[in-house]
C-alpha cells in the first residue's frame, strides 16, 4: 500500500536532509518514491545539487522530485477560487466579516500544495511520497486548514450562495470587497469534498505519517513537544521524532564537550517526554549534507533500521466509549495540562481550544441535545463527558 511521510520540524533543524535521506532509502529498497517540498523555501535543488523546479524529475531509479509551487496550482487547477481569493482584501488570507463573525484563512495558497500531494497519491505512480514540509508553525496552521476550510465553507454553501445573491452588492460597498460569485462557489463546492478526502488520507495511519525533526536544543525542545500535542489534537499520526545534529563523544575538546553536556540534558527530556513514539537519534555529520553521497550517507548510518517505513502508531485517539448516562469522548493531547484547554459545546460540534489552536470536532447524532459534563486532562488525554437527553428525560 502507497503512503505518504510528511517530515516536519523547527526551521533549519535538518528537515530537508531528513527528507531526502528517507527517499534515498525508499528508493534503495526499489519502491517508487517521490520526494516532493511543500515548503516555498524549496531546498531540494540544493541539497541534491541540481535544479528541481516545479515539474517532476527523475533523479535516479525509484527517486523522483518535485518543488511544488501552489500560486502554479491555484492558478491552474483552481481558476475561479484564485479569482475570488484574489478580489478579497489581501492576497495571502480570506476575510469575510458578512454574518457578523469574521472567517480568517491564511495561508490558504499551501492547501493547494496539499491537494496536489493527494492527487499524486490517487495516481497510484509511487510507493511512497515522501513530503519536505514547512518548518512546524506553518506546517501545523496548513494541517489545520482542510478542517477549519471545510467547517467554513458548510458556513457557506448552500447558504453561501443565497448569501452571495443577497450581500454581495452591500458587500461590495460596505466592505470594498467581491463576494465569490457562482462559478467560484460550484469550485468551492468541489473543494469541500476534496478537503473532506484530504483529511480521511492525511489522517489515516495506512496512508499517511507524520515524522517529526528536532535538534537538542531548548527552544527546539519546546517546539518540538508543542507540535507534537497539536498534532495529536488534530488527529494526525505522528509515527516518529528524529534528534538530529547530535555531537559525538570523546571530542577531546572541552568547548565541544561542554556543549555535548548541554545537549545530553536536552536529549533526557526529549526522551523523558516523548515516550510513546520512537526516537532517532542522528549525529552531527563533519560536514554540509549536500549531494547524493552525502544523502546516501546519512541515510545509511542513521536510517538502517528495518521497519523505518512500517512503524506501529498509536490508534488510541478520538474514540467514544458509552458511560453511564451518555458517552465519553478521549482525544490525546500529550504535555498539555488542564489549564491550556478550554472546551465549549456549540450545537453539534465541540470546541477544543489550546492557546491559539481551536478545533471543533462534530458529535455523532446520538450526542445531539447532550449536555458536556466534563472535561479533564490526565496523562496527556483529554476526556469530554456527556449526558445524553435520553439519561434525563
Ligand atoms: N546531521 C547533520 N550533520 C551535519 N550537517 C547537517 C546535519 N543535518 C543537517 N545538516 C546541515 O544543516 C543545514 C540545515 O539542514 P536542512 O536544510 O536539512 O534543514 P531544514 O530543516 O530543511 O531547514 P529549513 O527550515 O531552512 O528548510 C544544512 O546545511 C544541512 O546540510
Ligand atoms: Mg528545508
Amino acid at each position: 500500500m502507497s503512503r505518504i511521510y510528511i517530515i516536519t520540524g523547527k526551521g533549519g533543524v535538518g528537515k530537508t536532509s531528513l527528507a531526502a535521506a528517507h527517499a534515498v532509502r525508499s528508493a534503495r529498497e526499489g519502491h517508487n518514491t517521490l520526494l516532493v517540498s511543500a515548503d516555498m523555501a524549496h531546498n531540494l535543488g540544493d541539497i541534491f545539487q541540481t535544479k528541481a523546479g516545479g515539474y517532476v524529475q527523475e533523479l535516479a531509479p525509484c527517486l523522483s522530485v518535485l518543488e511544488l509551487d501552489p500560486y502554479m496550482l491555484m492558478r491552474e487547477e483552481y481558476p475561479n477560487i484564485n479569482k475570488t481569493i484574489s478580489n478579497l482584501s489581501g492576497t495571502v488570507g480570506a476575510a469575510i466579516d458578512s454574518i457578523g463573525e469574521t472567517y480568517m484563512i491564511p495561508g490558504l495558497e499551501n492547501l493547494f500544495s496539499l491537494l496536489k500531494i493527494r492527487d499524486l497519491y490517487l495516481s497510484g505512480t509511487y510507493d511512497r511520497i515522501i513530503v519536505d514540509c514547512a518548518p512546524t508553525g506553518e506546517t501545523l496552521s496548513l494541517l489545520k486548514l482542510p478542517e477549519l476550510l471545510a467547517w467554513y465553507v458548510e458556513k457557506f454553501s448552500p447558504v453561501g450562495r443565497t448569501l452571495t445573491r443577497v450581500l454581495t452588492p452591500v458587500a461590495r460597498l460596505r466592505y470594498r470587497m467581491e463576494l465569490p460569485d457562482k462559478a467560484a462557489m460550484d469550485e468551492i463546492g468541489q473543494l469541500y469534498t476534496k478537503l473532506i478526502k484530504l483529511q480521511d488520507l492525511l489522517k489515516n495511519p495506512d496512508s499517511s505519517r507524520v515524522r517529526l525533526v528536532c535538534i537538542p536544543e531548548r527552544m527546539v525542545v519546546e517546539e518540538t513537544r508543542r507540535s507534537y500535542m497539536y498534532l495529536n489534537l488534530y488527529h494526525y499520526p505522528v509515527d516518529g521524532v528524529f534528534i538530529n545534529r547530535i555531537l559525538p563523544d570523546h571530542t577531546g575538546s572541552s568547548f565541544m564537550e561542554n556543549w555535548q553536556r548541554i545537549q545530553k540534558g536536552y536529549l533526557e527530556e526529549l526522551e523523558s517526554v516523548f515516550t510513546e513514539v520512537p526516537i532517532t537519534r542522528i549525529p552531527w555529520f563533519p560536514a554540509e549534507i549536500r549531494g547524493m553521497e552525502a544523502v546516501e550517507r546519512l541515510s545509511r548510518e542513521a536510517l538502517s533500521e528495518n521497519d523505518l517505513f512500517d512503524r506501529p502508531v498509536r490508534t488510541d485517539n478520538e474514540i467514544y466509549a458509552p458511560i453511564e448516562g451518555g458517552y465519553s469522548l478521549t482525544i490525546r493531547v500529550p504535555g498539555a495540562s488542564q489549564e491550556d484547554v478550554e472546551v465549549f459545546m456549540r450545537e453539534m460540534d465541540v470546541d477544543i481550544r489550546i492557546r491559539n489552536f481551536m478545533r471543533s470536532i462534530p458529535l455523532p447524532g446520538v450526542l445531539r441535545g447532550a449536555q458536556m459534563t466534563s472535561a479533564i486532562v490526565a496523562d496527556g488525554t483529554l476526556t469530554i463527558c456527556f449526558r445524553t437527553k435520553e439519561a434525563d428525560g
